[in-house]
């Protein structure tokens, strides 16, 4: 411990990077509540600093490969679209964090432009280090074994509660984890990109002969050629997953989808310094007693000095309210229920996980224009709401019906409420208690919240 203190504290009074580069990564992260024991580090902090400077692990800075340069001329290429005017980048815009730019709960897409999709549009930024789909903590037997298996086995098995306090021991459960989409249906970026590609909802792209006769016309067509020989327009089916596999290249090799130039990578780092306001949200953040938010959406360096991504990639149902305004809700028979389906079909028997959805990143979500995976909610403050007051006072969250009830949990069918978290702080209060936070601890969660946009500083690595 004191030897930790003396480097901390001769790094930031040197203010040079210089002296403790090397011996840092291997010092683990210290869980807030027992750092912030200490008077010293209270005393940093205080003045909006990081007492635990830390140098962060960064992917490296390579030139983007022949193959992923085609894969960003792709990416932006509404030629694709059965419609002509969808690209990736429509949805997933580089200046929105690689979101919509528009403030829509689900986007419009297909031939016509019309048709509306089903859930809002996640950001592309941050998903490098994203695992694959499995139950259960990290380990190739889970990796390897039936889904099914262990959804039994996680069925039976007990659960720790989330709290900031152990995240260790959470990470630890026997629930479901990983993937990419709100329901983690797909494992790599490749296998995700014939998704919007085909979906008559989203780009509507038709059959790969649709596709390749477009790309044999195409102003970098002779990049096809180039990278993967003469013959590649022969095999549209080979042309096609060439075309998903060059789009996955340019996500996991260009930067701009993991800057890591926000504010508070650069507090990390020592580099920048809390306003009081940022400052009193980080805490009510790691706040067990108030937002409790970092059990799941983790803010901690890891042991290896890779910087947080603000999700523990768990899987959870928080009962967020239906969104009326979604043209699918019109039917009111109709739930998207995440993990159960019925846009992932392999988990439908385990309804254990009816209304589950993968945790995200909170890294540029003040940047959003919509939140949670059915766009109920356009404001930061209303996902604050959210938290505070779901169970708490929920008339204000819920419809109440004409007898005055209120329809808590109204976008999960009746039976299966029960899977809703009413275990993880600040989700376990009990209706009439009082909220974890008050309208200031929101307030200043937001403040915190806004220091993960990039942007502040230039990449620095
Ligand atoms: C019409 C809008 C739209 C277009 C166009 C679109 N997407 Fe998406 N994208 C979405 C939506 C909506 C989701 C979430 C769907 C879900 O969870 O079921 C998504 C999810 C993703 C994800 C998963 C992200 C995560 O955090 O899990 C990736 C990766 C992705 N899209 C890549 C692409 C690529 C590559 C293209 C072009 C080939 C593309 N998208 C085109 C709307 C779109
Ligand atoms: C028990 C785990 C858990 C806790 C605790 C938690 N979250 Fe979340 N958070 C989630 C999950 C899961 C979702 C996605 C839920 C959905 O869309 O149905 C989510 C979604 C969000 C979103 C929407 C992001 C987006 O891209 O749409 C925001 C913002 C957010 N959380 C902020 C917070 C804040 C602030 C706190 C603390 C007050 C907090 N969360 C506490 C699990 C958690």
């Amino acid at each position: 411990m004191s030897m930790r203190r003396v480097w901390v504290t001769g790094a930031i009074l040197a203010g040079a990077t210089a002296i403790w580069a090397g011996g840092i990564a291997a010092s683990s992260p210290i869980p807030l509540h027992q750092w912030l024991a200490h008077p010293h580090d209270s005393w940093l902090l205080a003045q909006g600093k990081n007492p635990n400077v830390v140098q962060l692990t960064l992917p490296p800075l390579k030139p983007l490969s022949a193959v992923a340069q085609l894969g960003r001329k792709l990416f932006f290429d509404p030629r694709l679209s059965g419609s002509g005017k969808l690209s990736c980048a429509s949805c997933h815009n580089p200046g929105h964090a690689f979101a919509p730019a528009n403030d829509l709960s689900v986007q419009l897409g297909g031939d016509d432009m019309r048709r509306a999709g089903v859930r809002t549009v996640p950001s592309l930024a941050y998903l490098y280090r994203q695992q694959n789909f499995s139950i259960g903590p990290d380990n190739p037997a889970n990796e390897s074994a039936d889904l099914q298996h262990l959804a039994i086995l996680g069925a039976h098995a007990p659960r720790a509660q989330k709290t900031v306090l152990d995240v260790q021991t959470a990470a630890a459960n026997m629930v479901p984890k990983g993937g990419l989409f709100w329901d983690g249906r797909v494992n790599t970026l490749q296998q995700q990109a014939a998704g919007p590609l085909f979906n008559p909802l989203e780009m509507g792209a038709g059959s790969p002969d649709t596709i390749v006769a477009k790309l044999e016309h195409a102003p970098y067509a002779h990049d096809f050629v180039q990278l993967f020989g003469p013959r590649v327009f022969d095999d549209p089916a080979l042309a096609v997953s060439e075309s998903l596999f060059a789009i996955s290249r340019f996500q996991i090799e260009d930067p701009g989808f993991r800057p890591f130039t926000s504010k508070y990578d650069a507090w990390l780092r020592g580099h920048a310094r809390f306003t009081p306001a940022e400052l009193r949200g980080y805490l009510a953040f790691n706040d067990v007693h108030k937002g409790n938010c970092a059990a799941c959406h983790l803010d901690q360096v890891t042991r290896d000095g890779l910087p947080p991504l603000f999700t523990d990639m768990q899987f959870e149902a928080l009962g967020v309210p239906r969104n009326p305004a979604l043209p699918a809700n019109h039917n009111p028979g109709n739930f998207d229920l995440g993990l159960c389906g019925p846009y992932r079909t392999d988990l439908k028997a385990q309804t254990q996980y009816c209304g589950m959805f993968l945790t995200p990143t909170l890294r540029n979500v003040a940047t959003r224009h919509v939140f949670f995976h059915n766009g109920v909610y356009h404001t930061l403050s209303q996902v604050l709401d959210f938290y505070a007051f779901r169970d708490t006072r929920p008339h204000k969250i819920y419809p109440v019906d004409s007898g005055g009830r209120v329809e808590k949990y109204n976008d999960i069918p009746l039976k299966q409420r029960s899977n809703v978290d009413v275990s993880d702080p600040p989700l376990n209060r009990k209706l009439g208690e009082t909220p974890a936070m008050n309208m200031q601890g929101m307030r200043d969660i937001i403040a915190f919240l806004q220091t993960l946009n990039d942007g502040y500083s230039p990449v620095k690595r």
